[in-house]
C-alpha cells in the first residue's frame, strides 16, 4: 500500500474529505504517485488516518469525478495518466500570484491609459439594474438573442449617437459587439479580405494586429498636423482606411474639418470605406466640437466604430459598428450568422442604464471629473517639468503625450520612471516598424488616477527624468 503521511488540520473550516482530496490531487499532479499506481482501499485507509470510511469515499468521488484516477471493477481505484506539463505547478501558485502582485505593488502611479474613473462608476444603480434584469421577463433573456444585439439597446444606441456625435443612422444599421478587435474581424469579413486596408501610422496597435491576423494587406499611412496624411494614402492605393478623427490615437490631434472633408472626398471612388474609430469622443476639452465623419458623409462611405469602454468601464465589453447600407445588405446576407457575443443580460443593463437617465447624468459628469483631471496634470507638468517637455493631443480624450527633449531614449524614461515607482507608457508600439521617434514621447493615462495620485506621479518624473 502507499505511504501516506497526512496530517489533518482539525481547526481548518475545511472539511476533511477535501484536504485528503486536495492532499491526493497534488501528489497525483506532481507525479508523487503515479500513473497506474493503486490507491488504498477505503477500509485500509479510513483505519490507517483514523477517519470515517465515507469520509474517504467522498474524497475518492471527487477525484473519479474530475479524471484523476479511474476505477477497475473488482480490483480497486487506480490512478490515470495524466499531462503534467498541462498543470501550474500547485507550489508555483503563490509565487505566481506574489509576482503579479509585487508588479503592480512596485508602482506607486500608474499612468494607463486603459483605466477609467471608477470611483465614479455608480455601482448601485447598475447593481439594481443588473438584478432586475435577472427577475423581469426571466425566460427570454436566459435565450439567444438577437445577432446584431438586442433592438431596444441598439435604439438607444441610435439615439444617442445622433444627439451627441451627430451620427445618422437607424437602429438596424448598428451591430454591438465584444470589443473593437472583434468588429474589425467581422468588419474585415463583411467588406472582403481582397480589399487593401490602411491605417494611420502611429496608429492603435489592436487594430493593427487584428487587421493583420485577418490575413488582409494593411499599408501603414503617416501623419501630418491634421491627422492622415492624404498623398500617402492616395499613393498607398488602398480601399479601406481606418481613422481616429475624434482624438487620434496615440498622438491626439483632432482632424480638422478640411481634413474630413478632403477625407471624405477621397472615399467617393467605388469601393473605399472610411472606419471611424470614435472611441473616446465623448471628453472633449478645447475648441467646438466636430461633427464625426459619419455625420458629413452623404454618400454611405463612413463606417461608425463607437465603445462604452472609456465613457463607462472597459470591462463590460460593449461596443458597436453602424455600418453603410450597402454594407448592412451583405452583412444580412451572409454574416448575420454569427452570433451575438455580449451578454443578452450586459444588454439589457445599459439598455435600462441609458433609457432611464442614467447615461446622460453619468457622461456629464465624468466630462468635469475628466476635465478637472486632465487640468491638474496639465498643471503639473508645467509646474515640474517646465520647458523642457511638450504636451502633445490635450484637446481631448483621456491620455496625452509628453514630448521629452533631454536626451534621453524611451526606453530610458521609461527605466528611470519605473525607479521611483512611477509607470509611463511608450508610443513606439503604435508605430508599424516600432520604432521610437527622435525625441521620445511618453504617453501618459490619466482617468484612473486621482488628482493627487497625478501631481504626485509628475513631481516623481521630475526627480526620475532629473529635468
Ligand atoms: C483607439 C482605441 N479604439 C478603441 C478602444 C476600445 O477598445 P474596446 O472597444 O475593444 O474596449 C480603445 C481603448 O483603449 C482605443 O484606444
Amino acid at each position: 500500500m502507499l505511504e501516506i503521511t497526512l496530517d489533518f488540520d482539525y481547526g481548518n473550516e475545511e472539511p476533511i474529505y477535501i484536504q485528503l482530496y486536495t492532499f491526493f490531487k497534488k501528489e497525483i499532479q506532481t507525479g508523487k504517485i503515479e500513473p497506474g499506481e493503486k490507491l488504498p482501499s477505503k477500509r485500509k485507509l479510513s483505519h490507517h488516518l483514523g477517519i470515517s470510511q465515507t469520509t474517504v469515499e467522498t474524497a475518492y468521488e471527487q477525484l473519479l469525478a474530475e479524471g484523476y484516477v479511474e476505477s477497475v471493477e473488482r480490483k480497486g481505484i487506480y490512478v490515470r495518466e495524466l499531462n503534467r506539463d498541462l498543470f501550474l505547478h500547485v507550489d508555483d501558485v503563490p509565487k505566481i500570484i506574489k509576482e503579479i502582485n509585487d508588479e503592480s505593488e512596485q508602482y506607486k502611479v500608474d499612468f494607463s491609459h486603459g483605466t477609467v474613473a471608477l470611483e465614479h462608476f455608480p455601482y448601485p444603480v447598475w447593481r439594481k439594474l443588473t438584478i432586475h434584469g435577472l427577475f423581469e421577463e426571466q425566460s427570454s433573456y436566459f435565450l439567444n438573442g438577437e445577432s446584431q444585439g438586442e433592438l431596444p439597446l441598439r435604439e438607444a444606441i441610435a439615439k444617442y449617437l445622433y444627439q451627441s456625435r451627430g451620427v445618422r443612422c437607424s437602429a438596424n444599421q448598428i451591430i454591438v459587439g465584444a470589443g473593437t478587435q472583434y468588429l474589425i474581424g467581422l468588419l474585415t469579413m463583411i467588406i472582403g479580405r481582397d480589399a487593401v486596408y490602411s491605417m494611420e501610422d502611429p496608429g492603435f496597435h489592436r487594430t493593427r494586429e487584428a487587421f493583420k491576423d485577418q490575413g488582409v494587406i494593411l499599408k501603414p499611412i503617416p501623419l501630418d498636423h491634421d491627422g492622415i496624411d492624404l498623398n500617402h494614402l492616395v499613393e498607398s492605393k488602398a480601399k479601406v482606411t481606418y481613422v481616429t478623427p475624434s482624438h487620434q490615437f496615440p498622438n491626439g490631434m483632432v482632424m480638422p474639418i478640411t481634413r474630413r472633408m478632403e477625407l471624405l472626398q477621397w472615399a467617393e471612388d467605388e469601393g473605399r470605406y472610411i472606419i471611424e474609430d470614435d472611441y473616446d469622443g465623448e471628453f472633449r476639452y478645447k475648441g467646438t466640437p466636430i461633427p464625426s465623419l459619419q455625420g458629413l458623409d452623404n454618400n454611405g462611405k463612413v463606417i461608425y466604430l463607437g465603445t462604452f469602454s472609456k465613457s463607462l468601464i472597459p470591462s463590460i465589453r460593449i461596443s458597436y459598428l453602424v455600418l453603410p447600407n450597402s454594407l448592412l445588405e451583405k452583412y444580412n446576407q451572409h454574416y448575420i450568422i454569427y452570433k451575438q457575443t455580449v451578454s443578452r443580460l450586459h444588454q439589457h443593463t445599459l439598455w435600462q442604464f441609458m433609457i432611464n437617465g442614467h447615461w446622460e447624468r453619468h457622461l456629464n459628469k465624468m466630462r468635469t471629473v475628466y476635465r478637472k483631471k486632465q487640468a491638474t496634470l496639465i498643471r503639473s507638468i508645467e509646474k515640474y517639468l517646465g520647458e523642457q517637455v511638450t504636451v502633445i493631443g490635450d484637446e481631448a480624450g483621456l491620455h496625452i503625450l509628453l514630448c521629452i527633449d533631454n536626451q534621453l531614449s524611451e526606453k530610458e524614461l521609461i527605466e528611470r520612471a519605473k525607479a521611483y515607482k512611477v509607470k509611463v507608457y511608450p508610443t513606439s508600439v503604435y508605430y508599424n516598424n516600432n520604432q521610437p521617434e527622435q525625441v521620445p514621447n511618453i504617453l501618459l493615462g490619466f482617468g484612473g488616477l486621482t488628482e493627487e495620485q497625478i501631481e504626485q506621479g509628475i513631481r516623481l518624473l521630475k526627480e526620475a527624468w532629473r529635468i
